[in-house]
């Protein structure tokens, strides 16, 4: 070993000691007389001094030559600091520097590696390498790995096999679009990487692996936000012979496992659950963030029929109630009107009703609702004096999800969303069917593999936008951070199940044979949930984004900006693969 201990572990114990750490330059203070470099590897920063009368000259000529980010190796003993640093582990002490050897220089970094650097998104991707030595994105790293090593050492505990399944396969329907690998050695058909491993898994199920998971990448074509790259990783589960509440009871014992272990958080009792379409009613969202109330009223009873246009033609109008903020100026009232009306969230306008502290009402409709119908606003939505009641209607989807959006920005604004506050949510009984307006065709709401309720079942020819699934997700700050059904484990049921989602036998038995056969084998009952690691690691650290917690993610473009992919490839391997590249346009 080159050093005898790393940048972050001598304390005022080993005072006296010879010691000699490897690392990178952070900085180097010349006084002329005297030098300090702070040397940092993954584990701190540890201070090197020396004084040019008692130290060789050749040594104090090696330390003037560094510079950041160069590779060194520095010996000497440890001294206590004159004054200590308390924001350093290693402040209380520094090393007397006696001998120092430059491993290798560095070109000057394109940005500071320190915790606010002063890189820019796209060159931190670009020099990602560099971009990882910094401290928040070790933090997150370390967490990730942490996560991982106690989701295992978890579900080892209660007899989940960790199983790998193959990544060159062929379409999973997760409602996303394939990547897609041409086959050479059959020219013409392509692989599809898989959005998720969950034919795999129940396949698994069938083979008597009656607890399966894994850690696993799954990789989707979709367009990128924070929270969604074009490969994530999942912890996929799956269990044989269980109910929806064996699934729930296992992974909320996970979850509260990596809070208490990764972060030494523990949540009291059992997470709260709400089934769909309560979540859509009060929060217009099947992902809440249940950190803070203000959730929605239906103020149709309070509001139509009194002669205001805009509310009578309604389907839904919805009030949420902003806590003390009815001293909003007519200023912070027309930013909000301008933010509901920005294209991103679509509403045509806002109205508004100030609870004033002597008990009067000020609203924008002012000329529409006298007195006592504000006065019954306030009363059907809770508001109370020095509060402001927020109100949007329309047609009741858009007016919910942009209902959903203004309460997230308010609590925002309000400071209501801590990231050190952590509320579950299990939201339960999705719908088994969600119809695409534009196609006027249904497609499964989780995956065709999903069972419907029982009772519903009969509901599936007649109604099937009413039939509810063993589905459920859950969410934690207003993100998914997973989600899973109990499935259909039976043949006929899955064929019906394909003949709702428009596949005609032919293209079931051509897409999903391989399953359906295998139902017929002795398929025991089974269901499970895959959890996002990425976003999973990244709520655990207080982050929306998710790139920070993914050691090489790509960028919206869905680019790798340091190894610049994708890239074209030579005709020869083209032709080699049989493929041809055609001119698109953009749409
Ligand atoms: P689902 O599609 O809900 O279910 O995915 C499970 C979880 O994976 C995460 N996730 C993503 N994370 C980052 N980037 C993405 N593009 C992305 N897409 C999904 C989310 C989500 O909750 N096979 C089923 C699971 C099952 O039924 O067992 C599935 O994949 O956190």
């Amino acid at each position: 070993m080159n050093r005898t201990h790393t940048c972050g572990e001598l304390r005022e114990s080993h005072i006296g000691n010879e010691v000699t750490l490897n690392g990178w330059v952070q900085t180097v203070r010349d006084k002329g007389n005297i030098i300090w470099v702070d040397l940092r590897d993954r584990y701190g920063i540890t201070q090197f001094v020396a004084e040019k009368t008692s130290v060789d000259e050749n040594v104090f000529k090696t330390l003037q030559g560094f510079g950041r980010e160069f590779v060194v190796s520095l010996s000497g003993k440890v001294v206590a600091r004159q004054k200590g640093n308390p924001n350093l582990a290693t402040g209380a002490i520094e090393v007397e520097v006696s001998s120092a050897e430059l491993l290798n220089a560095s070109k000057v970094p394109p940005f500071t590696i320190e915790d606010d650097t002063d890189g820019g998104d796209e060159l931190r991707m670009k020099y990602r390498y560099l971009d990882l030595r910094r401290n928040p994105l070790q933090k997150s790293l370390k967490l990730r790995h942490k996560v991982s090593l106690e989701t295992r050492k978890y579900l080892d505990s209660v007899e989940f096999m960790e199983i790998e399944t193959p990544y060159l396969i062929k379409s999973t329907p997760e409602g996303a679009r394939d990547f897609v690998v041409p086959s050479r050695m059959n020219p013409g058909e392509f692989y599809a990487l898989p959005q998720s491993p969950q034919t795999f898994k129940q396949l698994l199920m069938v083979s008597g692996y009656d607890r399966y998971y894994q850690i696993v990448k799954c990789f989707r074509d979709e367009d990128l936000r924070a929270d969604r790259q074009p490969e994530f990783t999942q912890i996929d589960c799956e269990m044989a012979f269980v109910e929806q509440e064996d699934v729930l009871n296992t992974f909320e014992g996970l979850v509260k496992h990596l809070f208490k272990t990764c972060r030494g958080i523990d949540f009291e009792g059992n997470f709260p659950r709400m089934t769909y379409d309560e979540a859509m009613e009060k929060y217009g969202s099947d992902k809440p963030d249940a950190r803070f109330e203000m959730t929605f009223n239906n103020m149709n009873s309070v509001t139509q029929n009194k002669g205001f246009q805009v509310f009578d033609n309604a389907e839904l109008v919805l009030g949420i109630v902003a806590k003390g903020c009815a001293d909003y100026t007519r200023k912070q009232l027309d930013k909000l009107v301008d933010w509901v009306k920005r294209p991103q969230i679509g509403a045509t306008g806002l109205i508004y009703c100030k609870v004033n502290v002597d008990g009067t009402f000020k609203s924008s409709v002012d000329k529409f609702f006298d007195q006592d119908a504000q006065a019954e606003w306030a009363k059907l939505t809770g508001a109370e004096k020095g509060d402001l009641i927020l109100i949007l209607c329309g047609d009741t989807n858009k007016v919910r999800s942009q209902m959903n959006e203004l309460r997230l920005h308010m609590g925002t604004e309000l400071g209501l969303r801590d990231p050190e506050k952590f509320a579950p949510l299990w939201v339960l009984d999705f719908p088994l069917l969600e119809l695409d307006e534009e196609t006027g065709h249904y497609h499964a709401m989780h995956h065709p593999f999903t069972s419907p309720k029982k009772e519903d079942i009969h509901l599936l020819n007649t109604e099937p936008g009413k039939v509810k699934a063993n589905a459920y997700d859950l969410a934690m700050n207003g993100v998914e951070l997973g989600g899973g059904s109990i499935r259909i484990h039976d043949r006929e049921l899955q064929k019906l199940m394909f003949k709702h989602l428009g596949f005609t036998d032919e293209e079931a038995q051509a897409q999903f044979g391989f399953l359906m056969n295998a139902f017929e084998y002795g398929a025991p009952p089974h269901g499970g949930l895959a959890f996002g690691l990425d976003r999973l690691v990244a709520t655990m650290g207080g982050s929306d984004s998710i790139r920070d917690y993914i050691p090489f993610p790509k960028n919206n473009s869905g680019r790798d900006m340091m190894i610049d992919s994708p890239a074209p490839i030579d005709e020869e391997q083209m032709q080699e693969l049989g493929i041809k590249s055609i001119p698109v346009t953009a749409e």
